[in-house]
């Protein structure tokens, strides 16, 4: 059912508490390189602002488990609060911590219409006590909950726009939510968007509906893999993971990267996928992965001493053109080594593929993680139908996993 948005609660005067996912790439220095989640979160950030509430911003970044404050001082969401204000061109407030004294001080100084942004939930051990961990275990629910409480109180109304998180069962994602009953509960813009662009490729898709699965493991995607077998007219894969398929077929792979412990699971995927599941037909090899270096293209077994690092060029005219005849297209994880040219080929041709399809009225979805990374690369994120900002949460998505921190927030 259709979750209530920011849009259908009256924020005006009201402490709003916002789970959003600023989870951004940083250099070593701990500037953001990338801040399209940050950007992304920027119309329900603005609603808020608009029209009167008082913003009360919490999030993770990176995975610190919250034992040690001082080996976690570089996951600290400072920058990520520096960069939003820079986007908003107004202040944004910053505490120290998540919860207690200096949370407390200053939510209750917020004004409306004013933004503060707290220190990284994940500073705090108890925000990621798994809900299977706690049932067994009266204290550890007990800890998450006590966490989950200090957090709820500072809000009237609760929004998730937190998409890239939305499969973990976090305190901030979930028992927040629970702990706040009788309270609006609501889903913002951008959650709102991917769970329709998503929801609407998957469930309700054009045909024919293709899904183009890449990325290095297997043993990632087996669950994505069978689901969409279950939904699509044609499933390509590319990726490392072909040369996993390929020895399940029988063939030599050289030196390419494989999952020999998945060998059969691939083979059970080759049955039950059949003539829906396309595998490459050639490849592109090198002796060693390096920026420039000479290629082979290999058709059947690759030779000894060279690896896979792309899909070929016969793959990727194949791949295209199947392509450019669906109606629906969803695409997660890329093609090949594509953060090392020549290996980016096949990656970008696909990209440009989608742009084509988008063209010419295909709704075209890319899963978040490295296959947004590519398109945005490649600068044509702006010409598909949605790029999600989730990664693990599109696949999981995909995967047709339910999203608890999705369940639990008010239906329309
Ligand atoms: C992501 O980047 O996929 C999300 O922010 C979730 O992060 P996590 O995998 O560390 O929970």
């Amino acid at each position: 059912m259709a979750k209530k948005t920011i849009a259908d609660v009256d924020v005006k005067g009201k402490r709003v508490l916002m789970r959003v996912d600023f989870n951004v790439p940083q250099d070593d220095k701990g500037n953001i390189t990338d801040d399209n989640r940050i950007v992304k979160a920027l119309p329900s950030i603005q609603h808020v602002i608009n029209n009167g509430g008082k913003l009360i911003l919490m999030s993770h970044l990176g995975r610190p488990e919250g034992k040690d404050r001082a080996a976690d001082a570089r996951y600290t969401i400072k920058p990520a609060a520096d960069r939003l204000s820079q986007l908003l061109g107004k202040p944004v407030k910053f505490a120290s911590e998540a919860v207690g004294p200096v949370a407390e001080k200053a939510v209750a100084e917020l004004k409306d219409g004013d933004v503060l942004m707290l220190e990284n939930v994940r500073f705090y051990e108890a925000e990621q006590i798994k809900d299977k961990k706690a049932k067994d275990d009266p204290s550890l629910k007990a800890k998450k909950e006590e966490f989950a409480k200090q957090l709820a109180a500072f809000g009237d109304i609760y929004v998730n726009d937190a998409f890239g998180t939305c499969h973990r069962d976090n305190a901030s994602m979930l028992t927040v939510p629970q702990q706040m009953a009788g309270k609006p509960k609501v889903v913002g813009f951008l959650v709102e968007k991917e769970l329709q662009y998503l929801g609407e490729a998957l469930n309700n898709p054009k045909r024919p509906f293709v899904a183009i699965l890449g990325g290095k493991k297997v043993s990632d995607k087996i669950g994505v893999i069978e689901a969409l077998l279950g939904k699509c007219d044609t499933v390509l894969i590319g990726g490392a993971m072909q040369y996993t398929f390929m020895l399940a077929q029988g063939k030599k792979v050289g030196g390419s990267l494989v999952e020999p412990d998945k060998v059969d699971e691939a083979k059970r995927l080759l049955q039950l996928g059949g003539s829906k599941l396309k595998l490459p037909v050639d490849v592109t090899t090198a002796a060693k992965l390096e920026a420039g270096v000479a290629t082979q293209v290999a058709e059947g077994d690759i030779p000894d001493g060279m690896q896979g690092f792309d899909i070929g060029p016969k793959t990727v005219a194949e791949y295209k053109k199947i392509i450019a005849g669906a109606k629906t297209v969803a695409w997660n994880g890329p093609m090949g080594v594509f953060e090392v040219p020549p290996f980016d080929k096949g990656t970008n041709e696909i990209a440009q593929a989608l742009v084509e399809a988008t063209r010419n009225g295909a709704i075209t979805v890319i899963g978040g993680g490295d296959s947004a990374s590519a398109i945005e690369k490649a600068g044509l994120s702006d010409k598909v139908s949605h790029v999600s900002t989730g990664g693990g949460a599109s696949l999981e998505f995909m995967e047709g996993k339910p999203f608890k921190a999705v369940e639990v927030l008010d239906d329309k």
